[in-house]
């Protein structure tokens, strides 16, 4: 067990790390000192299904648990998912002291965050992350989203937890590409202010692949703790913060240009980001005249993407597109959209060196076409 307390926002947040196989919601209310009637669980319809319905515990108290099932699609992330939460709210008379628990991946942490920040203007909230996505990213920050008009992330709150519990033992159960794309943020984070991690990261691709304990303990402890220091003082994403947006802004569009049929996009969120990254490195290096340091992290990172299986290239022909600028030009569009657009345009985020990134509020439409298609064959 890893007991950690992360500072920013002016608080401190327990984040809890631990590799349980035993029943998640007694652990939960044991952990936090509370009773069954004090809780409103959220909780991943999968999930649900892996790790509680057989458990004894829920067998033994099923008719006092308040509970919520939500598919953890992205295609769920919506109006309909949060209005079916707020209805078992009102229908089990929950007050405004309720703990709100989210057990589930970034989808179900996004929901379940919205739902406790609006039910009777906050309740309390504890995240319960279950995918390797949610546990270094999306449980601790106190962003909460739905979806909204094919927008990610469009509609929102800010609204922090009053605790993380991340439970490792979830991940054995998590799709492969689920888990292996969610490295693109620790990636990130690396990329941003630790050399060290990512060394780390790229030089241990099998610790990666057996989902060794130890390392993951350590690689989403440091992922969090950088995660924390960067939002310290922004919390609300006005200058600072934005810097953990590196390679989003690419990612986000690349996600809802790719298709894999009319209604469902081929890359999950991770994905986006890992294939965002490469292209925001190229960026920087446009930027800094192709300096070898940039070529030499698009070229570990390429590699390391590789290494896990994962895209380092969309491949334009096998998404139908004619060619490759169509698929770029349909990526560029895209990111006009973008929520972090200021009035005057894209905004990007680029890398200076080992530990700097900053903000590029001007970017140039050619530069910003030349990174694309550097991840585009
Ligand atoms: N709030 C934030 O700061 C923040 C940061 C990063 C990402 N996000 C959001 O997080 C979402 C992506 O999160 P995600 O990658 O966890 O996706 P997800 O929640 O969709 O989970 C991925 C899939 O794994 C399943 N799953 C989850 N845990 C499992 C387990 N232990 N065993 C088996 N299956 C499991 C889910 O049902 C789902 O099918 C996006 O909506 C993104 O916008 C938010």
């Amino acid at each position: 067990m890893k007991k950690l307390k992360l500072k920013y926002n002016f608080k401190k947040f327990p984040y809890e790390i631990i590799n349980n196989s035993n029943c998640i919601l007694s652990y939960i209310l044991d952990n936090c000192g509370l009773n069954l009637s004090d809780c409103f669980f959220i909780c991943d319809k999968i999930v649900f299904h892996k790790y509680i319905i057989n458990s004894k515990f829920y067998k033994i108290n099923k008719d006092k648990i308040i509970l919520s099932l939500v598919p953890g699609k992205k295609d769920h992330k919506n109006f309909k998912s949060l209005i079916k939460i707020y209805k078992a709210l009102d229908k089990n008379n929950c007050p405004r002291d309720i703990n709100i628990i989210a057990i589930g991946g970034g989808v179900i942490g996004d929901i379940g965050a919205f739902a406790a920040s609006t039910w009777y203007r906050g309740t309390n909230l504890i995240h319960v992350p279950t995918s390797l996505m949610a546990m270094i990213d999306s449980s601790i920050g106190g962003k909460t989203a739905i979806n909204f008009q094919k927008k990610i992330n469009s509609i929102g709150t800010f609204y922090d937890q009053n605790k993380t519990i991340c439970n490792i033992g979830f991940l054995k159960t998590l799709p492969n590409e689920d888990y292996l794309s969610a490295f693109s943020e620790t990636i990130k984070v690396a990329l941003l202010k630790s050399p060290s991690l990512l060394n780390k990261l790229v030089n241990n691709p099998k610790k990666i692949k057996t989902k060794d304990p130890m390392f993951l303990m350590e690689i989403i402890s440091k992922s969090v703790i950088i995660k924390s220091k960067l939002i310290n003082d922004d919390w609300r994403d006005l200058n600072k913060r934005m810097i953990l947006n590196f390679g989003h802004t690419f990612g986000h569009a690349i996600e809802v240009s790719v298709l894999k049929s009319k209604n469902s996009h081929y890359y999950n969120h991770g994905m986006g980001v890992g294939l965002g990254i490469l292209a925001a490195l190229k960026y920087s290096s446009i930027l800094f005249e192709k300096n070898y340091f940039f070529e030499k992290k698009i070229k570990m990172i390429s590699n390391f993407f590789k290494t896990l299986g994962l895209d380092n290239k969309i491949i334009s022909k096998k998404f139908k597109f004619h060619n490759k600028i169509d698929l770029a030009n349909k990526i560029y569009s895209n990111m006009l959209k973008d929520k972090k657009r200021s009035f005057s345009g894209i905004r990007l985020i680029y890398l200076k060196n080992n530990k700097n990134a900053a903000i590029d509020n001007k970017p140039l439409k050619k530069d910003i076409m030349n990174s694309i298609l550097s991840i585009i064959d």
